[in-house]
């Protein structure tokens, strides 16, 4: 996102050399990167390289053996959980929707229990938040009326109308039927564009180099590339190299098209 001018650029998400071990297991290990408000990062590397488990650590539904993470500048390990989940959203590819509620109260609820907005005030702002998401006009249908796209839109709706600080998107298209995979990625898209601090975990590496400012890779547990996605495109590490024409193979991109696709 473009500097808005206003002295040096704020951190909003700093990752110190995270650590997190499973009995003898190490799945993450010295994890490091800094987040600038209003910016987007996307996370790529192969499947087990501890993805998920970093997005789960950020907000503490994993417990993390060693470093700290600040947010605004507060180690999280001081925050209540709560306070922290309220502060730092996760969507995942598992999304899970009340069944039994429709679009619009299935945004509502969180912005009612944990904004303690009355329930005009949380009405209005959840029917912005699914125009913003494209779902004008389908806020009365409940899950099972709506598209798997339809749904984690909604989803990202609900997680994005609590304002979070910073929003985490694990995966969030890969459940999805690929024509729906774009109306998803374009909402990411708008978020990013408007100022929202995503991380954003994703196995499209075109929309991973298109959606973010830094792009990170892992691969066992570590960082092992962060940059500007034309730089990690481009680097010269052979894994890398093979992970990324791996990756774009069959979707008709090549790593410099892919790299070149954000200005
Ligand atoms: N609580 C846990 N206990 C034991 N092992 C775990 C735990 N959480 C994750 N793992 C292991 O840690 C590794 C990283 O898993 P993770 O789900 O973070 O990978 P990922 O990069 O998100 O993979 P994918 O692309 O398939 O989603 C895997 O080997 C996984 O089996
Ligand atoms: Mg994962």
């Amino acid at each position: 996102m473009p500097d808005t001018g206003h002295g040096p650029a704020e951190v909003v998400l700093d990752v110190q050399s995270v650590g997190m071990t499973v009995s003898d297991t190490t799945i993450l290990s010295d994890v490091s990167f800094q987040l600038e408000r209003g910016h987007t990062i996307s996370v790529v590397g192969p499947s087990g390289s501890g993805k998920s488990t970093l997005l789960r650590c950020l907000n503490r539904l994993e417990q993390i053996s060693h470093g700290s993470v600040l947010l605004n500048g507060v180690r999280t390990d001081t925050l209540p959980a709560p306070a922290l989940r309220s502060r730092i959203g996760l969507v995942s590819q598992k999304f899970a929707l009340f069944g039994h509620l429709d679009a619009l109260a299935n945004v509502t609820l969180g912005l009612r229990r944990t904004r303690h907005m009355s329930k005009h005030g949380a009405n209005q702002q959840a029917m912005q938040w699914l125009d913003r998401v494209g779902l004008a006009g389908l806020e009365k249908r409940r899950p099972h009326e709506l598209s798997g796209g339809q749904q984690q839109r909604v989803a990202i709706a609900r997680a994005a109308a609590l304002e979070p600080d910073v929003l985490l998107l694990d995966e969030v298209t890969s459940a999805l039927d690929p024509e729906l995979v774009e109306e998803v990625e374009n909402v990411v898209l708008g978020l990013a564009g408007s100022g929202t601090s995503l991380v954003v975990v994703t196995h499209e590496i075109v929309f991973a180099a298109k959606v973010a400012d830094v792009m990170l890779m892992m691969e066992d547990g570590q960082v092992v590339e962060v940059g500007s996605p034309k730089d990690v495109l481009a680097s010269s590490r052979p894994r890398s190299q093979r992970f990324f024409a791996r990756h774009l193979r069959g979707s008709g991109d090549t790593v410099s098209e892919a790299g070149l696709a954000r200005p």
